[in-house]
Formats: structure tokens, sequence, C-alpha cells
């Protein structure tokens, strides 16, 4: 068979990685893909992002299987526009991609279903935004509605900077429209996990837990980035928090999407945050993260690709999903600048298989792989606990160069 995977990050890297070593795929396309995504076997690049193009392609060529790395094509209605023509996709509708690309859809969903999040309020008025943070109590968390590349939430210690927030958000629309609305939340305390999750509309199943460190510097300092690396499972996500995950956040999520007869087949994404007063969900992404998904796949024992035709097919109930033992590390090496402004083009050493490497900002040139962005790349390590694998993720970095590579030295510790 022929699987078509969509999206050209690291993500998608190990996404095409995990699914290629399903004995029944031939080959699988990665639309757009990236240089370094042809090191698997069976992998290769497709130039084309329009969407229609996309389908046309699955169409023509008989591609058994299209999954989705990006929640932008999904929220675009790529899953619509797929099944219309009766392909086989794995991702949300676009009415259920909401979940995702509006936070205040969200937020609403949360309150209605009862599942337990920030206070929040929401506005597309700026005046009574203004009006609402001179009584609200600080730290404040202003967020943009709509999509923003992950740049769309500021954390507000004060009247001023709430203003200033407000006034980037909805006046100087630094966000091309989707900021015009806004949320105004209450600031929670707490450590931050993330879980995936797979649904079939009827099933849910959780992943193994994992963590993101979403800082540019160690300790967590710095602006926020894509990501630097990340780490599963989770230590913080004890029996205790994944019971509470599960009962008062996963369970009425489904309970949810049944109710708003939302058409759901996919990763549920859930970033939640432990708190003291218990487990709050911050939000829900409708595809799987970046970089989790490097640390995640690596542990899944069960076939990628049996899992996702499970869902597909409604059948998830029947699937008995398997991790490994052991703990997953990755890091990411970034470009030095990253992430404002940083210089592309140098060549990459080291960028081999066997390093357990996956590429994000790769090209290559004349046999060459070379820089392309500010996330280049990242190593990871699998070891029986977690400091073995931070360990063998560190030594296998250690392996690969460029000039300007910048890491974080304390993922996982
Ligand atoms: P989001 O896009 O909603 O996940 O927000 C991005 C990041 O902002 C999260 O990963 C948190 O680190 C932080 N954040 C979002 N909402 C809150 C909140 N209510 N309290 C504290 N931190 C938050
Ligand atoms: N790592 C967070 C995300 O993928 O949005």
């Amino acid at each position: 068979m022929k699987v078509l995977v969509i999206g050209s990050g690291g993500r998608e890297h190990a996404i095409c990685w995990k699914i290629a070593q399903n004995p029944r795929v031939d080959r699988v396309f990665c639309a757009p893909g990236n240089g370094g995504i042809e090191i698997e076997d069976k992998c290769s690049n497709l130039n084309i992002t329009d969407i229609d193009e996309l389908r046309d392609f699955a169409s023509e060529e008989k591609v058994a299987l299209t999954v989705v790395g990006p929640e932008v094509p999904l929220t675009e209605g790529i899953v619509d526009k797929f099944k219309e023509k009766g392909l086989s996709i794995f991702g949300p509708s676009s009415k259920a991609a909401l979940l995702e690309g509006s936070k205040i859809y969200s937020k609403n969903f949360m309150r209605k279903y009862g599942i337990k999040t920030a206070e929040y309020a929401d506005f597309d008025d700026i005046d009574k935004a203004l009006e609402y943070i001179e009584n609200c109590s600080y730290p404040v968390v202003v967020k943009a509605d709509g999509l923003a590349a992950g740049k769309g939430v500021s954390i507000c210690e004060n009247y001023g900077e709430a203003k200033t927030a407000l006034e980037n958000f909805m006046i100087k629309d630094v966000f091309k429209g989707a900021g015009k609305k806004v949320i105004v939340e209450e600031f929670l305390q707490g450590v931050e996990a993330s879980i995936l999750t797979v649904t079939d509309g009827n099933t849910i199943i959780p992943f193994i837990s994992s963590k993101d460190h979403k800082q540019i510097y160690d300790g967590g300092r710095g602006p926020n980035t894509g990501g630097m690396g990340a780490i599963a499972p989770n230590p913080y996500c004890s029996e205790e928090v994944l019971e509470d995950f599960e009962k008062n956040i996963m369970l009425p999520t489904l309970k949810g999407i049944q109710q708003e007869n939302l058409d759901y087949t996919g990763i549920i994404f859930f970033g939640i945050m432990i708190t003291k007063k218990g487990v709050y969900l911050l939000e829900y992404n409708v595809r799987m993260g970046d970089p989790e998904t490097q640390a995640v796949l690596p542990l899944m024992k069960s076939d990628f690709v049996d899992l996702i035709q499970a869902a597909v097919s409604k059948k998830l109930s029947d699937f008995k999903l398997e991790w490994k033992e052991g703990a997953c590390c990755c890091v990411v090496a970034a470009s030095k600048g990253y992430p404002a402004k940083y210089e592309t083009g140098f060549e990459i050493n080291g960028f081999k298989k066997e390093n357990n490497i996956f590429a994000a900002g790769v090209k290559k040139e004349d046999g060459v792989f070379k820089t392309s962005g500010g996330r280049v790349l990242v190593t990871y390590g699998i070891g029986a606990s977690l400091e073995d694998a931070v360990e063998y993720a560190y030594e296998n970095l250690k392996k690969v160069s460029f000039n300007g590579m910048y890491f974080r030295k304390d993922i996982g510790k």
C-alpha cells in the first residue's frame, strides 16, 4: 500500500519513519516533506501543498491512507475534501478542528461539557476587554482566538502588559486576523504535560504521556519556541494525575464530540496543567505535537498503520495499544538566533539514520544536507530509565554538527 503524510517537520519525519515499518506499506510520500526524510526506506518527498492537488494525487496514485501532520490543512478542510472522494484519511473534519482553530470555540466547548479549565472571558471589542483587565487579578493570560503558530499567548504580569497585548492582538493585528478576537484567562500555576490520544469518535485511547520544553534557554528561560525537546513518559504524570485526566478531561471531551456531532477520527492532543487543585485543560490540539511525537513514537510497540486503520474503520475498541518499557528523550538542534532571526544554508555533518535523527529544517543540495530552518533536527535516545534516554539522546547529538548549532542542555533533567 501507498501512504501519504502531509507536513514538513520533525514530527512528519517521525511519522514517516514509523509508518514505513509496516510490512504492508510499499511507499510513503511526504508532502511537501523536507530534505532529510528520504533517509528512511520507502520514503520520498512530494512537492505539493495545495489540498485539491493532494486529493487528486491520492486518488490517481491509489493512496490507501493519508495522515495529516499539522493543524492548518485540518482547519482548511483537507479531511472533508478527501472523504468527499471516498479517500481514507486520518484527522478531524474542519468543524472538529475548531477545537484547535478557535480558542473561543474550544473554551466554550470545555465549559459546556464541564471540563476543568482556567476561568476566562472572550472579547471581540477592545474597550470591553480593557474594562475587564482593570478589575481582574494578575498575572492574566491573553490569547488570540485563531491560529498563530504557537505565538498567540501572552502571560501578562500587570495591567500595562495586558493592555499592550490586547492592543497588539486586536488593533495592530500582529496575527493577521487571528487576534481580532481574544480570550482573557486566569493564570494557572503548575507543571505542564502533553497527552496525545487517538479516537475514532466512539473510543478514545491515551498514548504514553510526554513533556515539551518550550523555552529557548536552559531552566525554561527566554522566549517560547516551537519546542526544544521532549521526553516520554512525563515523570509528573502519576497514576493519580492520569486518572484525574481520563475521568475529568478525556472522557468528557469524547462525550462532547459525540453530542456536538463532530466527525472526529484522529489525534486529540491535550495540553494539561497539573496544579495543586487538580488537572486543568489548557488547550486542545487536533494533531500530534512537535516535538512530542519524536519522543512518543519511538516508544510505540504497536504498529502505527494498524492503529490508524483501526481508527479510520471505527474499530478502535478492538485495538490493544502497546508501549515499550523505558523512556525516550529527543533534543532539538536549532539554528543560532532562533526563535528570532537566524541564518540557514550550513552543511550538516553526521546527518545519518544511525544517529537516531529526525529532520525538520533540513534541505538536500547537490547530495549535501544543509540547514534550512530554525529548528533543524532532533536526535533521540531510548533507555531503561529517563536518565539513560537523556544520555543517549545527547550522545547522538554529539555526532551531529553544523555552523551555529544551538541546543538546550537540560532536556529531561
Ligand atoms: P496554549 O497555546 O494555550 O497551550 O498556550 C501556550 C503556553 O502558554 C502553554 O503551554 C503554557 O505554558 C502557557 N499558558 C497557556 N495558558 C495558560 C494559563 N491559563 N496559565 C498559565 N500558563 C498558560
Ligand atoms: N509541542 C506543542 C505543539 O505541538 O503544539
